[in-house]
């Protein structure tokens, strides 16, 4: 069995680590973060992830999505180049630091087949959420296989599918499935909700006390996903990189509730726009 230990990670453990970024620095010291998500129907998941990382401070993001989205896309992210869905995964994977997988994907086979490519083929940080996570029902085995971080980032429903359990087992047993999961397969495991919590390969636990119901909405889960890629583009330590992202997602929100805004009219595109704020105060 683990130890098991649980911390806090804090707005000081977020400035402690924050790293910092090189007045001689290029795009290239930044990471070349890979994002797949979106489909024709869901062209706003890619918006908001793909945006969520150009803001969080990478230093290339190309976006991997459906063709038919391409001029939606230019329009709202100027800064991400785009990668056709059809074209070939090995082109894609090539150079890149990061890649992050799921929002608005679709649940179907070929959601399926591209998770499990990334889990054999891609050699660095991998992060599964959203629709991704149904691509990991028959590859469990393949993520202990990985000599680089892969994460994973369910809400209590996307748990309970994968462990065939139910939300509100889920929520009973947090801290346990989540960090009996990352023993298990050797991964990172962020378990979504008021209060995320982090649980490490090593089986550390680390818990969020930012955020607010202003995040408890479409769209919200999307934006931590972009900013995952990019922070871990960012950190050494993927830990490091994992909580500070979930720790700013929710200090943004809760910036938001400090100025004024009620949790009703906060929007996922809202968390984004000021990160810049958030940033200057915490980096
Ligand atoms: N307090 C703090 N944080 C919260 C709260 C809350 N009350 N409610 C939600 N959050 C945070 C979560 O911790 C997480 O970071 O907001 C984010 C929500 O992420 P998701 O649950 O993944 O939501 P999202 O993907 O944006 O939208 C829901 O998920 O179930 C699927 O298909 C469904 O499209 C839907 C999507
Ligand atoms: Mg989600």
């Amino acid at each position: 069995t683990v130890r098991s230990k649980r911390n806090v990670w804090t707005r000081k453990d977020t400035e402690k680590h924050w790293p910092v970024r090189e007045d001689a620095s290029h795009k290239g010291s930044h990471g070349k973060v890979g994002i797949i998500a979106g489909s024709a129907n869901m062209p706003g998941a890619a918006v908001l992830t793909t945006a969520a990382a150009v803001r969080s401070g990478a230093g290339l993001t190309q976006l991997n999505t459906h063709k038919d989205i391409f001029g939606t896309l230019v329009n709202h992210i100027p800064e991400a180049t785009l990668f056709n869905r059809e074209g070939d995964l090995e082109a894609f994977i090539e150079g890149k630091d990061i890649i992050a997988i799921g929002p608005g994907l679709g649940v179907n086979e070929e959601t399926k087949r591209t998770v499990k490519y990334l889990l054999d083929r891609f050699e660095g940080p991998l992060v599964i959420d959203a629709d991704g996570l149904s691509g990991l029902q028959d590859s469990k085995s393949k993520i202990r296989e990985r000599t680089h971080p892969t994460i994973i980032s369910p809400h209590p429903g996307e748990m309970a599918r994968l462990i065939d359990s139910s939300p509100g087992e889920v929520n009973r047993k947090r801290f346990e499935i989540s960090r009996e999961m990352a023993v298990d397969y050797g991964m990172y495991v962020i378990l979504k909700g008021p209060n995320t919590l982090v649980a490490t390969p090593a089986g550390e636990i680390f818990i969020n006390d930012t955020g607010n119901a202003g995040l408890a909405k479409g769209g919200s889960g999307d934006v931590l996903t972009g900013m995952l890629a990019a922070f871990l583009a960012r950190y050494e330590n993927p830990q490091h990189a994992i909580s500070s992202a979930v720790f700013m997602h929710g200090f943004t929100a809760d910036y938001l509730v400090e100025r004024g805004a009620g949790t009703e009219t906060i929007t996922a595109s809202d968390i984004i726009d000021n990160l810049q704020d958030t940033f200057a105060v915490i980096g």
